[in-house]
Parts: structure tokens; sequence; C-alpha cells
């Protein structure tokens, strides 16, 4: 009964859907956790990340600027970048954090010691130490003022 050609037919579809899965939000919160990170950094509206491996230069698409509350409310911008390194997020670009009624960026995010149950946010003013189980699963964003965004869904 088993046809070879449907049997092979049916493996390629299967790895094409695989491959082109829309998991991009997943892979980088898994990406995260291998990096040892908690994967719940970001939020789940990431579209699309791409990361070079040598060199750690990581680049996020969250498609829209958008809030997220951890210990405080995070402003993710629509593209976030970073240099991602094992326990580390560092020159990041496009996070920053409500901090006493300021909006400051956010430098760097650091697990220096998985043990201590806390995850560092360098904030330039100082460095916060914030509780990892917050970070567990990936929030999700509320959407941020982005000029349109609301208004939008027009079919063209
Ligand atoms: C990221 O950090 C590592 C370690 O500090 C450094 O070697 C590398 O050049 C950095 N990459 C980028 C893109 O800044």
């Amino acid at each position: 009964m088993a046809n070879p050609l449907l049997l092979g037919f049916t493996a390629l579809l299967l790895i094409l859907a695989d491959a082109s899965s829309p998991s991009a939000a997943d892979s980088i919160h898994d990406l995260l956790r291998a990096y040892g990170l908690p994967g719940g950094l970001l939020p789940r509206e990431v579209e699309y990340y791409s990361l070079d491996r040598a060199s750690g230069d990581l680049e996020v698409r969250i498609g829209r600027p958008c809030y997220a509350e951890f210990d405080g409310t995070v402003l993710f911008d629509r593209v976030v970048r970073a240099n991602l390194t094992y326990g580390g997020l560092r020159s990041l670009v496009g996070v920053t954090q409500e901090e006493l009624f300021l909006w400051l960026p956010v430098r760097e995010i650091v697990v220096s010691d998985p043990a201590s149950g806390v995850i560092l946010f360098d904030i330039g003013l100082a460095h916060k130490r914030i509780s990892l189980s917050l970070f567990e699963f990936p929030p999700e964003c509320t959407p941020g003022d982005d000029g349109g965004w609301l208004s939008g869904a027009r079919d063209g």
C-alpha cells in the first residue's frame, strides 16, 4: 500500500513545512535560553531575528514598538540590536525602561550568576537587579505609539 514516491513526497513536505514554519518568536526565545538568558526577555511578538554567531551581532524585529511589563515597564523598539554573548546582551539598542518617570536606555542585560536568581539591567544610572522568574515566559507586548499603526489595517 505504501507508495515510496508518496512517502518521499510527504517527507519533503514535512521538511519544507518545518523550515518555513512561523516560529521565529519561539526560536528567538529558545536562542536566548541556549545563551544562558531567560527566554522571556523578549516579547512574543518578535517577527524575525538574525544572529551572526561569529560576532554575536543580533538583530531582532518586533514589527512595531511595544510595551511589556516586567519589574516596571519596558519599551521595545521595532528593531532591537545587541551583542549576544553567553549570559549577556551588550551594546543594547532599542530597549528603554521607565524609571522614576524617565525613559532610560537599557545598555546591558546580564545574567552573571544564574544561581543568584537575578538578572542585571544596566540602565546607565544604575544596575537594577531583577528577579529572573519575571522573565521566564515571553510577555505579551502592548502596542506603543507608532504614528499610524492604530489607524492602519486598511486594504490599500
Ligand atoms: C561582542 O562581544 C564580544 C566579546 O566582548 C566581542 O569579541 C565582539 O567583537 C562583540 N561583537 C560585536 C558585534 O560588537
